[in-house]
């Protein structure tokens, strides 16, 4: 983080379906704090979201993580570091390690050119603490709604591989990544976030 910022960068990652939006609007209803996502935190990201998720053509891996990217840049510049440097606490539904699980696990992208990207994105700026809400893909495949986006209708396999790309993160960096049982109820999933963010 850059110096003399005062408040805290959490993120919730997973699969889709894992339970983190309903953890990320409990969490900001009940501490106040700044709630972002990506892709599609800002307006210029909506639009991005919508070429990505929603677009007639599908982006090629390299062209997806770079939108990815973009993205991201532009709210780490415009939304996250001012919100950070005013000492907001700030919660991001996603952030570089989707890029990590999705495009280079999921879509078997070089992992070393997808670190370099989201190098370049967020310019450094890393997590206090990323929450993984970890479940079976069968799990969250019953959670997900009717109308699915077009990563969300990859197939089971791209969703094992994406999971085992947040695994792998979150066991290669232990003091940033905590793993929270996402099958667990409601209330246990939650005490478990708590007690990972420290409240
Ligand atoms: P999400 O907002 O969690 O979906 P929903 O609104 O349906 O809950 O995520 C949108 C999709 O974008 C999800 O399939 C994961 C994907 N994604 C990537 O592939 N790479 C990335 O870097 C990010 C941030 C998201």
């Amino acid at each position: 983080m850059t110096q003399g910022s005062t408040g805290r960068f959490f993120v919730i990652e997973g699969i889709d379906g894992c339970g983190k939006s309903t953890q990320v609007e409990r969490l900001v209803a009940q501490q106040g704090w700044l709630a972002t996502r990506e892709p599609g935190g800002t307006e210029l990201g909506a639009t991005i979201r919508g070429l990505i998720l929603h677009g007639s053509e599908a982006p090629t891996p390299l062209a997806e993580a770079l939108l990815m990217a973009a993205d991201r840049a532009h709210q780490v510049a415009t939304v996250i570091r001012p919100a950070l440097e005013s000492g907001t606490t700030v919660l991001c539904d996603r952030y570089a390690g989707s890029t990590v699980a999705y495009q280079g696990w999921g879509h078997q992208g070089d992992l070393d050119q997808i670190s370099a990207i989201n190098a370049i994105a967020t310019g450094g700026l890393l997590p206090n603490r990323t929450i993984l809400l970890d479940v079976p893909v069968d799990v969250a495949l019953g959670r997900r709604g009717s109308d699915p986006d077009r990563l969300e209708a990859l197939d089971t396999s791209f969703h094992e591989r994406v999971r085992a790309g947040y695994l792998a993160q979150a066991a290669e960096d232990r003091d940033r990544w905590t793993v929270v049982d996402g099958t667990d109820s409601l209330a246990e999933v939650s005490a478990a976030v708590d007690r990972a963010l420290g409240l």
